[in-house]
């Protein structure tokens, strides 16, 4: 079990590129999702359904479901996901709109 911070690999890995709301992010290839994102400057990765306020990563071990983002239209928790090539990273839910 690697016990190191999930903040350090962001800074010595190779980069790959993704898109995260549609806008293309330069990452460290293997690293933690959350802590790539965060390291970026991505602070909301969802917004709560009811009132909309911002959600971002909290525990960093897989409890809480605050980093709740979706990759390639799946919803996934980012704090257990790692940095690949070609992830396409949405928030929950946007772009979706109740036509009724
Ligand atoms: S930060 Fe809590 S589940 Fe990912």
């Amino acid at each position: 079990m690697n016990n190191a911070s999930p903040f350090l690999e962001t800074e010595t890995a190779s980069r790959v590129t993704v898109t995260f709301a549609g806008a293309p992010l330069d990452l460290p290839l293997g690293a933690n999702l959350a802590a790539a994102l965060l390291t970026a400057g991505v602070g909301a990765f969802r917004q709560t359904p009811v009132s909309g306020a911002p959600r971002g990563p909290f525990c960093m071990m897989g409890a809480c479901f605050d980093c709740l983002v979706e990759i390639d239209g799946v919803a996934r928790q980012a704090c257990m996901t790692e940095v690949t090539a070609g992830l396409q990273i949405d928030r929950p839910h946007e772009g979706d709109h109740d036509a009724g």
